[in-house]
């Protein structure tokens, strides 16, 4: 089988469960970015839910700095075309290198417990995804990790674990850890497509709609985290991490985001979703509620049941957990209630809508 390649996921990856995150080593993170000529008019506050967030500092105006980030605290973990075995790699060199030149940055990372997303769930939680897309992605990347790490793969890859790392022991759950560090942060300019992995503007949090952007980070020794309207000091800094439905934030990011209103169904239960075709976040499934002829909509109405009926009709594949026992067990069984509770939504939203057809 081969290795899921860095291609196949989105252009835009990162974000933190921000309750999980430790504030301690953020100011040295700055002053390391301001000593490398950079420039930061942030700072990183808990607000009185507990969850981390990046606020400005002072006014800035539209279109100018939130914050300029300098090349050299960069890290280029490899590119689209190549295996994921490189961003795993270039992450695990710098993190088990006490003398990494990115130490600072390296200190803002969640602890192998805090980061989670579909590089380091065990494979035992596969079936619990309720849909055969998620659970062959799910166990495609504990092949890739294992096969990684016992080296029957040596041969096609780009680098091997010796090769990058030396001799010095390097353990399953290693790799786990460094392939869910890179995945989780890495993002990809429009003009550099490479898998770079920036700090600063990944400490802001995720908002769908928020239009504060990256520069295209071309021909310069900066990439610039750019206001898009008038920030006022103590405003909180948003980011917008993509489309993110629920099952693709709980895949890639370990979290499900903010419940929205009306509910918005997963990726994997929409209609335009092909699981052939890797995702983009540049072409992600239409936001728009489907609408269409009575034989559409009842079409549309028999997809979307035959999928509840799937959902309902799987068995947990591990025993019920108290909540709070077991936090991969809660995140998968929260994301079904979501895709129940969206798909519930949409086919009375469509029932209604063939009722108002049979009216006229
Ligand atoms: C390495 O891991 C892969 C994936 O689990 C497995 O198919 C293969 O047999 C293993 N090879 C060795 C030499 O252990």
């Amino acid at each position: 089988m081969s290795a899921p390649a860095a291609g196949l996921l989105p252009l835009l990856l990162l974000i933190l469960t921000a309750s999980a995150q430790p504030v301690d080593n953020i100011d040295a993170l700055f002053n390391w970015i301001r000593g490398l000529g950079g420039e930061v008019h942030a700072e990183v506050k808990v607000d009185s839910n507990g969850v981390r967030g990046l606020y400005a500092t002072k006014a800035i105006a539209t279109m100018e700095n939130i914050a300029a980030i300098p090349s050299a605290a960069i890290i280029n973990a490899g590119s689209f075309l190549e295996s994921f075995s490189v961003p795993t790699l270039t992450v695990l060199r710098e993190w088990k290198d006490p003398h990494s030149r990115f130490k600072p940055y390296i200190d803002t990372w969640p602890g192998p417990d805090a980061v989670l997303n579909s590089c380091n769930m065990a494979a035992k939680y596969a079936p619990m995804w309720k849909n055969e897309h998620w659970e062959k992605t799910a166990l495609e990347w504990d092949s890739f990790l294992l096969s990684l790490h016992n080296g029957s793969m040596n041969v096609d890859l780009e680098y091997t674990v010796k090769e990058v790392v030396g001799n010095q022991p390097v353990s399953l759950e290693d790799l786990r850890y460094a392939c869910a560090i890179s995945s989780t942060r890495y993002v990809s300019t429009t003009r550099r497509k490479r898998l770079l992995m920036a700090p600063v503007f990944d400490l802001a949090n995720h908002e769908r709609d928020c239009d504060n952007m990256l520069s295209t980070y071309e021909g310069e020794d900066f990439l610039y985290f750019i206001a898009a309207k008038d920030l006022q000091p103590g405003d909180e800094i948003c980011y917008s991490y993509g489309a993110l439905r629920d099952d693709y934030a709980v895949a890639h990011y370990g979290f499900l985001p903010r419940l929205e209103d009306p509910p918005r169904l997963s990726l994997v239960d929409h209609r335009d979703f092909k699981p052939d075709v890797p995702y983009s976040h540049d072409e992600p499934p239409s936001e728009e509620p489907f609408v269409g002829t009575p034989e559409e909509l009842r079409a549309e109405l028999q997809r979307l049941r035959s999928i509840r009926n799937h959902i309902t009709g799987t068995p947990d594949a591990l025993p019920p957990q108290p909540r709070g026992q077991d936090p991969i067990y809660d995140l998968l069984k929260d994301l079904e209630a979501r895709r129940l509770n969206a798909i519930d939504y949409e086919m009375a939203r469509i029932e209604g809508l063939l009722r108002g057809k049979e009216e006229l």
